[in-house]
């Protein structure tokens, strides 16, 4: 199955890259910490800053990864995957392998708790050809932790470091990891986690500034993100992650605590132009305007397509449901037409919904929905 993700129209082309350090000190800035002109993942290259979409279960699939990508999304990862699903062939685990030429480079991401499944889930995960094997430490879900997966192996730090070991001996991929800052506020460990990854040849790290007690609450802290930024001996990428919803912010962060790229989840639900907007304002200094009502319904039709395509008809449309929310956010009167959304089958009535919604909304556009 092919599904291409259409190339950059000249309204969605994200500025030339040029030098961060010039292009910094063009908006009279001052960049604190050294910045390397070209991030990569072990022979993986990313740009200067590069913007990751965050995995996201239910979320990063293929239909929405392509939205990201054509919004300037440098760097994407698959929902994850249980290497138990995997090894035991589930299709819904295996499903989760397809990627797509276009949304190169991409990893796909894994979580398990037992070396042997691991080890074989990483097999199967390199005949997939991502560029990247992440591994999941920072799944807080109870099912998950209990069983020492995810952010469960937080409360071990030794037995971490004996899997990644393992896995990134078992495989020709680059391993990367993502995690939190530890399971709770008295263990947050996460500097010393940093170094010994780095050791045992992990490529990259990303880390959501939240400890696995926190779950989502509370605000993300990237202190400790800096703090690994400023120790001398990491080199690899460090990509901070949580709560970062502007460009503003993302400039901010980016200069606060001195990371390597970031990762953007929640943000981009129902809203990937935000890699567009925040690469537009580190090139510019100038914040975009927001996406128009026709290029959200072409992005909810697109999506909408996508999910049909690649899932089959009928859950394609059920599990398109919990985005309409999002693409339509904040647009007075929305309710009558997303309850039709979120109760038709037919794509055809799904289509002509989109349609009436274009209709109506395009007219208002210059008064309502600024
Ligand atoms: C719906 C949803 C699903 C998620 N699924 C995953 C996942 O599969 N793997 C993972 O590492 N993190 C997952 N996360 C966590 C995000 O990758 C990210 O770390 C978190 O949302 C914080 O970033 P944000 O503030 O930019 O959203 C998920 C988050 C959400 C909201």
């Amino acid at each position: 199955m092919t599904f291409c993700v259409p190339p950059l129209s000249g309204k969605d082309e994200v500025p030339r890259k040029q030098g961060v350090k010039s292009r910094l000190a063009s908006l009279g800035q001052n960049l604190t910490r050294e910045v390397n002109d070209m991030v990569k993942i072990d022979q993986v290259e990313l740009g200067e800053f590069p913007l990751l979409l965050a995995p996201m279960e239910d979320v990063s699939d293929p239909p929405f990864r392509a939205l990201c990508k054509v919004q300037g999304c440098d760097m994407m990862y698959t929902e994850f995957i249980s290497v138990e699903g995997l090894i035991r062939d589930a299709h819904k685990s295996v499903q989760k392998l397809d990627i797509y030429e276009e949304e190169r480079p991409i990893g796909i991401q894994i979580f398990g708790a037992e070396i042997d499944s691991m080890r074989r889930a990483a097999e199967i995960v390199e005949e997939a050809q991502p560029e990247v094997l992440d591994i999941n430490y920072g799944c807080p879900v109870k099912k998950v932790v209990c069983k020492m997966a995810g952010a469960g192996i937080l409360q071990d730090i030794d037995r971490m470091v004996k899997l990644t070991d393992a896995i990134v001996k078992s495989t020709n991929l680059p391993v990367t990891v993502k995690t939190r800052l530890g399971w709770d506020d008295k263990t947050m460990f996460i500097e010393e986690v940093a170094e010994r990854l780095q050791d045992v040849g992990i490529k990259a790290l990303s880390i959501h500034g939240r400890t696995r007690k926190q779950m989502y609450k509370g605000e993300a802290d990237w202190t400790l993100i800096g703090k690994i930024k400023e120790n001398p001996r990491i080199h690899i990428p460090i990509f901070g992650n949580g709560d970062i919803d502007s460009p503003q912010k993302a400039k901010l962060y980016r200069e606060r605590y001195g990371v390597d790229g970031i990762m953007i989840g929640r943000a981009s639900i129902g809203y990937p132009w935000i890699f567009r907007e925040i690469k537009h304002y580190f090139a510019t200094g100038e914040i975009l305007p927001p996406p128009t009502v026709e290029e959200r319904v072409a992005a909810a039709r697109q999506h909408l397509n996508h999910s049909i395509e690649w899932k089959g008809l009928k859950l394609g449309v059920l599990e398109m449901r919990r985005h309409y929310t999002n693409y339509f956010r904040g647009f007075p009167h929305i309710k009558p037409y997303r309850k039709e959304l979120v109760t038709v089958h037919d794509p055809a009535v799904l289509h002509n919904v989109l349609d009436q919604i274009q209709e109506r909304y395009s007219m208002h556009e210059q008064t309502t929905l600024v």
